[in-house]
């Protein structure tokens, strides 16, 4: 048993000649909240990315929940995994977009059944139910049987987080997901997942929020072109950063 939810070691990606990710090392404990910040560029959706397997590491292993992401070892060497199961290490691990990525010609409850239904082999009774529970939870109830286009952009990206929380993850990836929304939608997402920490599930979230990083992250990365520059407490990170690149980051922001 292990007590990390997500355990990189020396991850490295690279999209042809581009070295993205240059040897990372992340750790996020079960139940913890993690932030990740850094520029543009700096390899932060790619790392989620990994973590979800839609990219192949080209180096290192990235373990969740214990399982190798993406191969099997057999004395020392590694060998890719099928699809099939690859989309079941997926299916354990949820992710919200920057864009919700909702499907546009369903309602919202049937956005959040589709894939409890599909791969989870959920009755559609027991998935309605739940369904209604979650969007009691993100304040949406009413929406149930409304279309995407009818809710504003924070009532989507809460509906693309109970979607998500349908599949009973063990994982949370969260890439930017108020950076797309007007400012005065930003706090109703925040709040969703403040609750959603606070029941205890584990979370990697990219985000320029610095405030919900203070308030909620047990952790705080600041990654810059492919390597992790510091880690620690946000009072470590966010308030006391060590690194001139860290200071100059957080100097860059509002
Ligand atoms: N599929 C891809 N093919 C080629 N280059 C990519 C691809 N995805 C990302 N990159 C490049 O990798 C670098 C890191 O991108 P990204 O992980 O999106 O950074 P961040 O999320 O921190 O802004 C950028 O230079 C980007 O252009
Ligand atoms: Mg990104």
């Amino acid at each position: 048993m292990t007590t990390l939810m997500i355990d990189a070691q020396q991850v490295c990606k690279n999209f042809g000649r581009l070295e993205v990710l240059k040897g990372i090392d992340l750790q996020v404990p079960k139940g913890s909240v993690t932030c990740l910040i850094g520029p543009s560029g700096s390899g932060k959706s790619t790392m989620l990315r990994c973590v979800n397997h839609l990219e192949k590491v080209n180096a290192g292993r990235l373990y969740v929940d214990g399982d190798l992401i993406g191969y099997r070892e057999r004395d020392g060497v590694l060998y890719e995994i099928s699809e099939k199961d690859a989309s079941r290490q997926r299916a354990d691990i949820g992710m919200v977009f920057q864009q919700f990525n909702l499907f546009p010609h369903r309602t919202v409850i049937d956005n959040i059944i589709e894939a409890p239904i599909h791969v989870k082999r959920q009755p559609e009774k027991a998935a309605r139910a739940r369904a209604m529970e979650l969007l009691e939870q993100v304040g949406l109830a009413h929406k149930a049987d409304a279309y995407p286009v009818q809710l504003s952009g924070g009532q989507q990206q809460r509906v693309a987080i109970a979607r998500a929380v349908a599949m009973d993850p063990k994982l949370m990836l969260f890439d930017e997901p108020t950076s797309a929304l007007d400012p005065e939608l930003v706090g109703e997402v925040l709040r969703v997942m403040r609750q959603l920490a606070d029941d205890g599930m584990t979370m990697l979230v990219v985000t320029h929020e610095m405030g919900f990083a203070r308030e909620v992250a047990d952790q705080v990365v600041f990654m810059a072109d492919g390597v992790v520059v510091e880690a620690g407490t946000a009072a470590q990170v966010l308030d006391n950063p060590q690194q001139t690149r860290t200071q100059e980051f957080l100097s860059s922001l509002l």
